[in-house]
């Protein structure tokens, strides 16, 4: 066998490749992405060797293109992910996530009073900072940081 390097999940040809999630959450980020609705063909290999981050995950879709907005969601859950545009078998764009100003559904509120932990409410968020997290509650004003975040 040579030493050629080779992938663990195969080269798409056109889509999108997230890479560099960490291993533990990929399927918060499958959901949060709503990939189970979506009938393109999807790869995905998790528990990776990643020198970077012990151990990683990756997903594949082909031919979609998500937009910025949909993508930063997963900003929460998988800040180092990096999300690689191919177009014919080439990386031709590679972004960096940023957290976006708000945030809808995806976590839940730390208040066990709040509307949202007893109405069928999707939760709603400012981000008041980034490092450390810190999520302001758009129904009860009361802040979520990021050693109470509960994935929803
Ligand atoms: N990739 C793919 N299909 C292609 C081209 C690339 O699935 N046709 C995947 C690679 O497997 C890799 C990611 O897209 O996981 C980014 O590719 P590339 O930039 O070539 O890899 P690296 O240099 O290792 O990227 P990074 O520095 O982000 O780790
Ligand atoms: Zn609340």
């Amino acid at each position: 066998m040579g030493k050629a390097k080779q992938l663990s999940v195969s080269a798409i040809k056109n889509g999108t490749v997230i890479d560099h999630i960490p291993a533990n959450n990929l399927f918060t980020v499958i959901n949060i992405l709503g990939l189970e609705h979506i009938e393109n063909q999807i790869t995905f290999g998790t528990n990776l060797e990643s020198k970077k981050y012990g151990k990683k995950a990756i997903i594949k879709v082909s031919d979609i293109y998500f937009t910025e907005e949909e993508i930063n969601k997963i900003a929460l859950v998988a800040p180092a992910a990096r999300l690689n545009i191919i177009r014919n078998y080439e990386v031709v764009e590679k972004h960096e996530l940023t957290i976006p100003g708000e945030i809808e559904g995806i976590v839940r509120c730390f208040n066990p009073t709040c509307i949202t932990n007893h109405e069928i409410i999707k939760t709603r968020f400012s981000i008041i900072s980034k490092k450390p997290l810190r999520l302001k509650c758009y129904y009860c004003e009361k802040i979520t940081d990021e050693e109470h975040l509960t994935i929803i």
